[in-house]
């Protein structure tokens, strides 16, 4: 996963790509300047001398620094002016938002879509689902330390902070994939702490919804049968929740539909069985300091339990 904040993918990153080549412009222009002043004033010194001070030159010289003092003015005007614009528009309460409450953990995402109605709400983690064209109203908070969320391809950073909810607003004017990442340094696993974003199309993300509101795959074979007699003989329920089955825990990630997810980990590694069976096995060896502990297994329990979690999508 890489972000690039100069690649917008919708209005409100535009807008802050927008406010960043207005100031890079304006600054670069006023760099050439200064630079062209210093380099004319060093090839006119040699055997110059001061103008006295009541001479047609030492006017002309209060005069163009009396300028230069008035265009600096105005210059700052104009970029304190574009900035507030900016931040209206990036600030804006969006009409019509698709609720989704982020809680943030040491070191992984908590993700929760609101709906009126509670049959209807999902849980997932470390992965955001968004409807293209439809802004998406993160109401966020955090559940240890500070933290923030930074999404720069489609808006700004904002901070997560314990006790207390911020928002920010989510556009994706086309679909694909975007990435944000935790930009407040939070302890040892900061810089793995990241969010897979994927735009769709509005039917597809309806689908997406849609399927997430199911419970856990029921197993379809005797090996993924295995794998969940595994899960629920073992400590994952104390911590991961997956909804049909008797897990329930609530300190870690839901996985109810761990094996749709594109990483494991919040962005530590790509997700498939070999590694799935990586991180239970050894969870510090990949991300030390997290707060999942290993768990040990025999080899076949092992692979039948990263085959029923991959198999839930
Ligand atoms: Cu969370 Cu840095």
């Amino acid at each position: 996963m890489s972000t690039n904040a100069l690649l917008s993918g919708g209005p409100l990153s535009g807008e802050i790509a927008q406010l960043f080549w207005i100031f890079v412009g304006i600054a670069a222009f006023v760099y050439v300047v200064v630079i062209g002043f210093l380099v004319f004033a060093l090839r006119r010194r040699e055997g110059a001398r001061a103008a006295p001070a009541d001479s047609p030159a030492a006017h002309r010289a209060v005069r163009a620094i009396g300028i230069s003092v008035g265009v600096t003015a105005v210059i700052l005007v104009v970029l304190a002016v574009s900035d507030f614009m900016s931040n209206r528009v990036i600030a804006a309460t969006p009409q019509d938002p698709l609720r989704v409450r982020v809680t943030a953990h040491q070191w992984w995402w908590e993700i929760e879509y609101v709906d009126p109605d509670p049959t209807r709400r999902v849980r997932t983690a470390n992965e955001l689902h968004l409807p293209v064209g439809r802004p998406v109203q993160l109401e966020m908070t955090a559940d240890d330390v500070i933290h923030s969320f930074w999404a720069p391809e489609l808006n700004g950073k904002k901070d997560l902070l314990p006790g207390y909810l911020t928002t920010l607003t989510l556009i994706a004017a086309r679909a694909g994939d975007y990435t944000a990442e935790c930009a407040e340094f939070c302890g040892f696993q900061h810089a793995n702490m990241r969010v897979a974003m994927v735009a769709h199309d509005p039917a597809d993300f309806g689908r997406w919804y849609d399927a997430q509101l199911q419970p856990g795959a029921e197993p379809a074979s005797p090996d993924l049968l295995r794998g969940r007699d595994v899960l629920l003989g073992s400590t994952c329920v104390m911590c991961h929740n997956i909804t049909g089955t008797g897990a329930s825990g609530v300190t870690g990630p839901d996985l109810t539909h761990v094996g749709s997810r594109r990483w494991i980990g919040a962005g530590a590694l790509p997700n498939d069985p070999a590694r799935l069976s990586a991180w239970i096995s050894d969870p510090q060896g990949i991300k030390p300091g997290t707060h999942m502990p290993a768990t040990q297994l025999e080899g076949k329990d092992l692979t039948a339990l990263s085959n029923y979690l991959a198999s839930l999508k």
